[in-house]
């Protein structure tokens, strides 16, 4: 089934095209990467999809479901997830309430989905009474990224989980973000970061906010652009 389909998606600030007709799509179950350099769109596209900014043109499209015009809780409470960039969790609440607030009841209650997110992230438990502004930043990407899975989503979407992060602690998201397609959910995991594309299924290259290349992960690893701009070759 098609987790997500976007098509010929044009995003606008005034003036300024952030996004120029962009199309893809991809299954459940599959960890699908969009991945570009500075400004190449990736933040416009996931906000574009959580009803955070509208589209000029073009169509988001989820199972059998139209995205276009829902509001940002009404995508929520469809089961899409949203870690923004830059992490935004809540610093004058402890940890334990910077998950519970993000509870959207979905099916199991809410003392379960807090267990699972502790069963994935034990430093949150450890940390459960802390502010959450206290915390470090790896553990403060934990916490949002835990803050997402509150609303059991069928679709998690994060926005360079790793920007910021020493490259051992971002292998260690990376690796949670592993365990959580293992249990079932699928990802757009927006990143720069190259190494991500370990995870990957399929995914874009995105360029001055239009899709330069798409392909499986040997095709994206492949490629002269990732290469060149990423690896240094
Ligand atoms: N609110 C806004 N108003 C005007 N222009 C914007 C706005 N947000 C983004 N842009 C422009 O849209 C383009 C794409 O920005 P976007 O944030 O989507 O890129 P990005 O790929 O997420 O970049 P980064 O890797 O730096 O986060 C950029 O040229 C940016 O300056
Ligand atoms: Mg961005």
């Amino acid at each position: 089934m098609t987790a997500l389909a976007v098509a010929n998606l044009t995003v606008s600030y005034g003036d300024v095209v952030a996004v120029r007709d962009v199309s893809f799509a991809f299954d459940a179950g599959e960890v699908f990467v969009l991945l570009g350099a500075n400004g190449a769109g990736k933040t416009s596209i996931l906000r574009c999809i959580s009803g955070l900014v509208p589209a000029r043109s073009g169509t988001t499209v989820s199972g059998e479901r139209s995205l276009n015009g829902l509001s940002p809780h009404e995508v929520a409470r469809a089961g899409i997830s949203h870690v923004p960039e830059g992490r935004r969790i809540f610093p004058n609440l402890s940890v334990e309430e910077n998950l519970t607030v993000s509870f959207i009841p979905r099916g199991s209650d809410r003392g379960t989905v807090l267990a699972a997110v502790y069963k994935l992230f034990p430093r949150l438990a450890e940390r459960r009474r802390q502010f959450g502004g206290t915390l470090s930043g790896g553990e403060q990407q934990m916490l949002a990224i835990g803050r997402a899975l509150m609303n059991s989503p069928a679709l998690l979407m994060l926005d360079e989980p790793s920007l910021g992060l020493s490259p051992v602690l971002a292998d260690l998201v990376f690796e949670r973000l592993a365990a959580i397609n293992a249990q079932g959910t699928t990802i757009l995991l927006v990143e720069q970061n190259a190494t991500c594309l370990e995870l990957a299924t399929h995914g874009v290259i995105l360029q001055n906010g239009r899709v330069l290349l798409a392909g499986d992960r040997a095709a994206l690893q492949d490629s002269d652009f990732v290469r060149r701009a990423y690896l240094g070759i």
